[in-house]
């Protein structure tokens, strides 16, 4: 099989790995990938943009792709299922109408509601002064979330009535453009933060391992929001009984409303929740897609190939596999951020240690990152002319320049992003997979490298 995956994350170089490992797959080919995915065996990256749906189309067409994975939200929301299954290719992930439930808050609270799904109670202005009027009524701590795709930024845990009274302001004023023209106002949630992704076909829905992420920059859960600086799998905190419980009330009532919409939703349904102390659970919001970092540390655990489950997906077939095989043990990923992440960031750093992590058994996936000669201002996608040379024979011959080994050459690797990269311990218990991805990040080296020292803190003091 020939697979394209679109995107550039960590996310996007984990989703490739795992592919790759399936004696199925014999190439990948990543729209743009990264530094990781450049070095890769049998990987190859494509320097377009993934909303450039024709470029896209085209290589599927001339390249022989059997089967695309789309990692991000952004094309999933646009449109791209929808133009490449036009053109008759296999696509995972929802088409747009599907994509709404991570691309419309508000669409997808009134899904929620319709499905009796349980979530904050809220409510939905187009108004700043109904916004303001109903949050001073209802009193602080208060969400304030704008409707569409913000990267992460628009949802705002407000401490106070003023505080949430400026986030309407800036939402109105035009923040997040057309993102902000509806705004949501729900109950704050309090407890702890669960990821629960599912695969699903449209009708069958095959949960992956529960992951909690850490999503806040600062260690002990401060400061501010990210898209997430470390995760581990599988969560304790979702025991069998809890996830049989979201499977019943949240997964299989969300796909059977999808469904009765007329949508037919292919791909990820990921359930962001929220768990009380008391075990009670609360959908916060939903993702149409692969999680970022949940993947780096649900895909090494995965034993199923990859490949088998997404096409499965895709052909409505999942509901005929056996049940999705998993490792026994437990895996943790620690998020290496670029200094000032996830305020205005420095990229254009010699990247050293990646060897070594790996060689010490860690997982290296690389977010922003490129092969390059490094120096400040980095690129975004890689140029074929940016490739170093046995990359560019690959590109131009389409033969691997080695057929074995996770890594080939070492090309300095450059920072180019916010997430630099993560590195995945995987362990027999949480301590071994915990100790195994710091040992392994403690190898890595580029000037500001920021990672957080207390990921699975909540694990090590249980
Ligand atoms: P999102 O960008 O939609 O993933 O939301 C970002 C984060 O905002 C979530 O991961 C939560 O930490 C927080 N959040 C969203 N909704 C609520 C809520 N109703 N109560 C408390 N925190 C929330
Ligand atoms: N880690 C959070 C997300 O993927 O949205």
């Amino acid at each position: 099989m020939k697979v394209l995956v679109v995107g550039n994350g960590g996310r996007e170089h984990a989703i490739a790995w795992a592919l790759l490992r399936s004696p199925q797959v014999e190439q990948v080919l990543c729209i743009p990938g990264n530094g990781g995915t450049a070095t890769l065996s049998r990987c190859q990256n494509l320097p377009y943009s993934v909303d450039d749906f024709e470029r896209i189309g085209q290589v599927v067409r001339e390249q022989g792709i059997d089967l695309v994975v789309v990692g991000p939200e952004v094309p999933l929301a646009i449109g791209i299922t929808d133009y490449l299954q036009a053109q008759g290719a296999m696509v995972f992930g929802p088409t747009k109408a599907g994509a709404q439930i991570e691309a419309s808050k508000a669409w997808a609270k009134a899904l929620m509601q319709e499905a009796g799904i349980p979530t904050a109670k809220a409510a939905v202005f187009t108004q700043e002064s109904a916004a303001k009027d109903y949050v001073t009524a209802q009193g602080a701590p208060i969400v304030v979330k704008a409707d569409g795709l913000a990267a992460g930024k628009g949802v705002i845990v407000a401490e106070t009535v003023a505080q949430a009274h400026q986030a309407l302001e800036a939402i109105f004023a035009g923040q997040f453009g057309d993102a902000g023209k509806f705004v949501v106002v729900e109950e704050c949630l309090v407890g702890q933060e669960a990821s629960v992704l599912a695969l699903t076909d449209g009708i069958t829905i095959r949960p992956l391992l529960p992951a909690q992420d850490h999503k806040r920059i600062g260690e002990g859960d401060t400061g501010e929001n990210t898209g997430g600086m470390g995760v581990y799998a599988p969560a304790p905190l979702v025991t069998p009984e809890l996830m049989a419980r979201i499977e019943r009330e949240v997964l299989q009532p969300a796909i059977a409303t999808l469904r009765s919409k007329g949508i037919d939703y292919r791909g990820v349904l990921y359930a962001g929740l929220m768990i009380a102390p008391t075990g009670e659970f609360k959908v916060l919001e939903f993702n149409c897609r692969f999680g970022d970092p949940e993947t780096q540390a649900i895909l090494p655990l995965l034993e199923t190939p990859l490949e088998e489950l997404l096409v499965a997906c895709c052909q409505q077939k999942l509901g005929e596999l056996p049940p999705i095989a998993w490792k026994p043990g437990a895996a943790c990923c620690v998020v290496a951020a670029a200094k000032g992440y996830p305020g205005a960031y420095e990229k254009g750093h010699v990247i050293t240690g990646i060897e070594s992590a790996e060689a010490s058994g860690g997982c290296v996936f690389h977010a922003g990152t490129r092969l390059g000669q490094g120096g400040q201002g980095g690129q975004g996608g890689l140029r074929e002319s940016q490739l170093p040379t046995p990359e560019r024979q690959f590109a131009q011959r389409g033969t691997p320049p080695h057929a074995t080994g996770s890594s080939r050459l070492p090309t300095p690797v450059i920072t180019d992003g916010g997430r630099v990269l993560g590195v995945t311990g995987v362990g027999e218990d949480f301590e071994q997979a915990i100790a195994l991805a710091y040992d392994a990040i403690a190898q890595i080296h580029f000037d500001g490298i920021y990672y957080r020292r207390d990921i699975g803190y909540r694990i090590r003091n249980s």
